[in-house]
Parts: structure tokens; sequence; C-alpha cells
């Protein structure tokens, strides 16, 4: 893949956030005073590497409009869909719309704040040696244990070879655009971007990422992701 395809991170947030139980969609809620989707946002446009961005935002977002993001790349905004899948494939015919098929697509999610600029670089680099994608990941580390029906352990999962899928995940345009439609259009549920890859027959690479950017998911997660955002300040500021 050729080095000069721009890139352009496409950010589904246009999901309601109810494991976090709050009064607005988590992407929304805010520390050290900008939203979780600013900070996002501030993160991957001042990666040199990536052009702009494509928001999918639900159709009746209140909250947006009323940020006022100022930004010196294009940020551009889709609606989104009922489940993740349908925000991002909403986010990928936009760019589609704008830029044609020359473009890499770098999906990331609106609530994993604290992705470094290192990782970027470096999924970045594989996805363009790579024809099916890259996506960040973290190897398992705890033993995993698969239940019975009446919650006993039945079994021990050896976790060697195993991962856990982080974001972003990256591709060429038209290799994830035509894999989601086939998903979609078959009405098939995925977790992740890289599963509609790999059901089109595509085995995506591994790059091996921070445990740092992880993804606001619970109450407890915000006061975390503040927490971690200091450390990577401080750890700057210091180099
Ligand atoms: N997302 C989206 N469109 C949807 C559902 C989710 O764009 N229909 C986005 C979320 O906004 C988030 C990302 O996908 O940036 C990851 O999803 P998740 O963590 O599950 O967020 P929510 O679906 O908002 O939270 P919950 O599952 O707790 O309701
Ligand atoms: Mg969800």
């Amino acid at each position: 893949m050729a080095s000069d395809i721009p890139v352009w991170a496409v950010i589904p947030a246009a999901g309601s956030g109810s494991r976090m139980q709050q009064d607005k969609p988590k992407q929304y809620l805010s520390f050290q005073g900008k939203t979780i989707l600013e900070h996002c946002l501030d993160r991957l446009l001042s990666h040199p590497a990536i052009d702009g961005a494509v928001l999918a935002l639900q159709a009746d977002d209140r909250f947006w409009q009323e940020l006022d993001y100022q930004a010196d790349k294009p940020v551009f905004i889709t609606d989104g869909g009922a489940h993740r899948q349908h925000s991002v494939y909403s986010g990928l015919t936009t760019l589609q719309y704008r830029c044609g098929n020359d473009a890499i697509a770098l999906v990331h999610d609106a609530v994993r704040p604290l992705v470094s600029h290192d990782d970027l670089s470096r999924v970045i680099a594989a996805a363009r040696e790579h024809t099916a994608g890259a996506i960040l990941a973290a190897p398992v580390s705890d033993t995993l244990k698969k239940q019975s029906d009446d919650m006993e352990i039945a079994a021990t999962v050896p976790r060697q070879g195993l991962w856990r899928a982080l974001t972003p995940q990256v591709f060429h345009l038209p290799v994830l655009l035509n894999a989601l439609k086939q998903v979609i259009d078959a009405e098939q549920a995925i977790t992740d971007d890289a599963q509609a890859v790999e059901l089109a027959g595509y085995s995506p690479a591994l790059v091996a990422g921070s445990e740092e950017n992880f993804k606001i998911t619970r109450p407890g997660d915000l006061a975390l992701a503040e927490k971690i955002w200091l450390d990577q300040r401080n750890q700057q500021n210091n180099e």
C-alpha cells in the first residue's frame, strides 16, 4: 500500500452509553475541561499522519453542536445507526463520498481517548503494509475460564495466542466498506470491524498496543481515564 494514501479517522459516536448509567451518552462526559469525544479528536487529529475525521453521531444528537469544536483539519459529520457496525458503515460511505476509494480508514471508538501517538504510528504503518489491514490488540494476561450452566468452571481455556481487540482498527477503505456491507446485508452481529474483514476471507494483522488505551464503559472508568491522561501528560512534560 503506497505511503501517500490519506488516512482518515472514522469515529463511531452514536452509542447511548447504557452501561455508564449517566444522563447523557458517555462520549459527552467530561474530564479536565473537555468531553471524552473532544479528547479523542484532539489525540487523533494532532497525529501528523491523520488527515481528518468523520464522526457518526445519533441523528437527534443535541450535544455536538454545543461543543463548537474547532480543528485545523476537516471534521465531517454523518448519522450513525442502530448498532456500531451501522455507524461505522455510515462513516465509511461519507468518507468515500468525500475522498473516493483511495483512502485508509482508521476506525476508533469515541470513548478511547488515551491512545498514544506511538501506537497510532505503528498500526497505521502495519495497515499500509497489509492488504487486509491491521488492528491494535493486547495479549490476554489472566487465566480464562469457561463456565458451565450452573456457574461452575467447565474448562480452562489456554490463553496462549489469545488477544483482546482494541481500536484503532485500520483498513484500506474499500476492504472494510465491502466487508461491512456483506455483514449488514446478512444481518450478522459482529463485535469489531476486523471480524467483518475476517468473514470476508482476509486476515488482518495484530499490532501489540498499550493497555492504557481502554474503552470507557462503566461509571468508575471516567476517573481512571483522567488519572491515566494526567500521567501521560506528566510523562510527556518530562521527556
Ligand atoms: N456506537 C455507535 N453506534 C451505535 C452503538 C455504539 O457509534 N449504535 C459507538 C459508541 O458511541 C462508542 C463505540 O461505538 O464510541 C463503542 O461502543 P460501546 O462502548 O458499546 O458504547 P455504547 O454502545 O454507547 O455503550 P453501551 O453498550 O454501554 O450502551
Ligand atoms: Mg454498545
